[in-house]
């Protein structure tokens, strides 16, 4: 089924977010302020993720979506980039089985291309195991980048359709990479920038935004209810009036 688009019609809102959305951000000054390596925070963080997971099942969150490697970041030092692809492997093998035992359904999303065939592979094989479950969906954005989402999904689109004159964002919108999913109710940023970072701009349009000083490795099951308890205080107008709203009758 198609998810509705927020700017075509108004969605349906719920007291628990139904997509959060996280840029995990902070782990190399996480380390570096306990005079460890980078690599130290990034090993913490993939145990973060852990705890998020868990909170987000019990809190009956549908989709969490996790930038974890941005098409920027291979900007990094070699080594840190080789660390992290590492990283990656290493959890997937860890992960799969306790992620399909629990009923979640991973995805990855991004240009996934360019990493190493054994990586492609196993999240291959890790997305077909779980594809079938009910559960939470977990997507890892690996490679990801906003804009080569937006452009992936230009370029796919013109390639199986006949696309005469101008198209409609509804045309577009089933080959963006997370069509899957509704829009992210809540996005969350760790690590006290506030900024996107070429996440996921298109499907950011009206998500409630949330950005916090914890480093991602602290960032735990009672921090992620602060940004959810500030969801819940939020105003989602979706371009109506706060009297419309009050009154729920005019549309
Ligand atoms: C986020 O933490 C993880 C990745 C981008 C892979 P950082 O590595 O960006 O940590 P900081 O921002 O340098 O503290
Ligand atoms: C964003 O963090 C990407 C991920 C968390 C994977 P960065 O640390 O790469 O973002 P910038 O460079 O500070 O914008
Ligand atoms: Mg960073």
């Amino acid at each position: 089924m198609a998810h509705h688009s927020s700017t075509k019609e108004i969605p349906a809102i719920s007291n628990v977010p139904k997509h959060i959305a996280i840029i995990m951000d902070g782990n190399g000054r996480w380390a570096t302020k306990r005079f460890l390596p980078r690599v130290a925070g990034h090993v913490k963080g993939v145990e973060a993720v852990r705890g998020i997971v868990e909170a987000c099942i019990n809190r009956g969150v549908d989709y969490l979506t996790l930038f974890a490697f941005s098409s920027e970041n291979w900007r990094r030092p070699a080594d840190e980039v080789s660390l992290l692809m590492r990283l990656f492997v290493t959890a997937l093998e860890k992960e799969v089985a306790k992620m399909h035992a629990n009923n979640i359904r991973l995805k990855v999303v991004g240009d996934l291309n360019r990493f190493d065939a054994q990586l492609q592979k196993m999240i291959q094989v890790a997305e077909t195991k779980t594809a079938g479950n009910s559960g939470l969906t977990v997507t890892i954005c690996a490679n990801y980048g906003g804009r080569w989402d937006v452009v992936q999904a230009f370029n796919r689109m013109t390639a199986e359709t006949s696309v005469a004159g101008p198209i409609d964002e509804d045309q577009l919108a089933p080959y963006l990479s997370m069509a899957y999913a509704p829009e992210p109710d809540l996005f969350i940023r760790t690590g006290g920038e506030t900024r996107i970072s070429n996440f996921l701009l298109w499907q950011l349009a009206y998500s409630e935004l949330y950005f916090t000083d914890t480093y991602w490795p602290d960032f735990d099951a009672s921090a992620l209810d602060t940004a959810i308890t500030s969801y819940q205080t939020r105003e989602r107008r979706f371009g109506r009036t706060s009297a419309q709203l009050a009154g729920q009758t005019s549309s």
